[in-house]
């Protein structure tokens, strides 16, 4: 920047200032912060016209992929860890530890009753996880609802593929009075996260690959209790250290354990997983 012209300091302190009545102060707050933090980074990086301008016509492209049922710029926050950070940043003390929510999860699905299998045979090897929703305490939340969904075997959840029935591999279970629950599914499988958008050029640009780690939804929720949105992950995959949208937590990752003599017949894995609340 020449000597004469504004300097970049007094560019931002002026767009601060033209913001600085905004009369609701946690807007107020995140307006400045915006400002900061975005002139920070074209000032660091020395952004160049072309570069903005590119950055412009990148945004359009993600607003134009979104549709009722895609949506690319949560998408692109996921890819770029904000939806894991904010998540994180969110978590109640004490409680199980949430991640991303992801593009996948349709309200409205089924009540199951405990134990009950929330797909089909064919769609992978059956599972029993079970556990117990308890507060922070360990005091056990009967009545507690875990709504629960995943991919099949093929990598794709029912909205992505036609050959599975609707709300296949989803459902919402009720605890007991003893705070237990439990449910029967298929181990699940990494599957890649979508780069047919605007969000797929940040894959091939980076040289990332976009697997996500092997996981079951959960959101798990309480009268009194703050909800949490989780997952299971599977001690053994593969891509626990390079989850395409950053979602892994150490204290979420399960051993899909082989059925022994003690278990149900007409599982091949069990995975035991208790949930924990805070108070809301
Ligand atoms: C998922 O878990 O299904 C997911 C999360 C973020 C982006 C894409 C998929
Ligand atoms: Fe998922």
């Amino acid at each position: 920047m020449n000597s004469d012209d504004l300097s970049a300091g007094q560019l931002t302190g002026e767009v601060l200032q033209a913001y600085a009545g905004t009369p609701d102060p946690r807007l107020r707050e995140l307006l400045s912060a915006l400002i900061r933090h975005l002139h920070a980074f074209a000032t660091e990086t020395g952004l160049t016209t072309q570069e903005w301008m590119a950055g412009i016509e990148f945004l359009t492209a993600v607003g134009h992929k979104c549709d009722p049922r895609r949506q690319e710029f949560i998408l692109l926050s996921d890819v770029l860890g904000l939806s894991s950070l904010v998540e994180a940043i969110n978590a109640a003390d004490g409680a199980t530890e949430p991640t991303v929510l992801g593009p996948f999860y349709l309200p409205g699905a089924p009540r199951r009753e405990m134990g009950e299998q929330i797909g089909r045979m064919l769609d992978g090897e059956p599972t029993l996880i079970r556990g117990r929703v308890t507060d922070t305490a360990g005091k056990p939340l009967a009545g507690a609802r875990l709504d629960v969904w995943q991919g099949n075997s093929n990598g794709l959840y029912d909205i992505q593929d036609p050959a599975q029935p609707e709300f296949n591999l989803r459902g919402v279970f009720s605890t007991g009075p003893d705070g237990g629950y439990s449910f029967r599914t298929i181990r699940p499988v990494s599957y890649p996260v979508p780069i047919d958008g605007p969000v797929g050029e940040v894959f091939r640009a980076s040289g990332r690959h976009n697997w996500r780690a092997a996981h079951v939804h959960a959101i798990v929720s309480a009268p009194g209790h703050k909800p949490v949105t989780t997952h299971i992950f599977d001690s053994q995959n593969q891509y626990l250290d390079s989850d395409a949208v950053f979602g892994v937590r150490d204290s979420l990752i399960q051993e899909f354990r082989l059925a022994g003599p003690g278990d149900p017949q007409d599982v091949k894995f069990v995975v035991d997983v208790d949930f924990v609340l805070a108070r809301s």
